[in-house]
């Protein structure tokens, strides 16, 4: 159960039955619109609308992936059977670094500041924890996304490294540099 972190009542109603778990290929749709949506709602992703065109056979088959893959895992927060946020956790393919995963998330921005985040976090930093191949959480999130950068020092990840000039958001005429994030398993609580 999500905990409840703001005083909005809106939010509390949110709050009060929402549900995380693995994702499961009936969610297709519901993920598609949730990432439809994210990506159109914030710049703060790599991805955006231009590179997803995903139908819901295409999410079906990446949710299967994910659940097929032992270093890889999707988990949705959903209310009811709304997806309202998501966190990816994906497993590298290659054997000399298949114990690094890439972490992704989004929460649906009018959601943004209920705790969603972290719940999907401290359940994504568990099935690393319990995972016999993962031994390293990775990441790469804009040098402007204070907001986020804090959510991940709060769980222990370090600043690795930084890559200049790697986004161009066409929409506000913006280069950004990108942070490298990292989590050793060892570090975690
Ligand atoms: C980053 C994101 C997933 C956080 O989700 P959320 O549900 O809003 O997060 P939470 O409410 O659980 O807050 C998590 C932490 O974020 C930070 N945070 C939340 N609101 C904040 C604010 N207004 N200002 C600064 N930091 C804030 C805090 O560290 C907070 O921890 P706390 O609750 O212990 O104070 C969400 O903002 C999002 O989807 N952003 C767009 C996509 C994105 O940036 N993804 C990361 C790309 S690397």
């Amino acid at each position: 159960m999500i905990k409840e972190r703001n005083e909005k009542p809106e939010g509390q109603a949110w709050l009060s039955d929402m549900v995380l778990r693995e994702a499961r290929e009936t969610d297709a749709a519901t993920l598609r619109r949730l990432k439809r949506q994210v990506f159109s709602e914030t710049h703060n992703l790599l991805q955006s609308l231009v590179d997803y065109d995903y139908d819901v056979e295409e999410e079906r088959h990446l949710i299967r992936r994910y659940r097929y893959l032992d270093n890889s895992c999707l988990l949705l927060a959903l209310r009811g059977r709304d997806a309202v946020g998501f966190l990816t956790l994906q497993g590298s393919p290659l054997a000399r670094n298949r114990h690094v995963v890439q972490l992704g998330i989004a929460v649906q921005k009018e959601l943004w500041g209920l705790g969603i985040g972290r719940d999907l976090m401290d359940r994504g930093l568990q099935w690393a924890r319990e995972n016999p191949i993962v031994r390293k959480i990775s990441l790469l999130v804009y040098s402007d996304n204070d907001r986020a950068i804090e959510m991940y020092e709060r769980y222990g990840f370090q600043k690795e490294g930084l890559l200049r000039k790697e986004v161009y958001i066409q929409e506000s005429d913006t280069v950004l540099d990108l942070v490298a994030m990292g989590l050793l398993v060892e570090e975690l609580g």
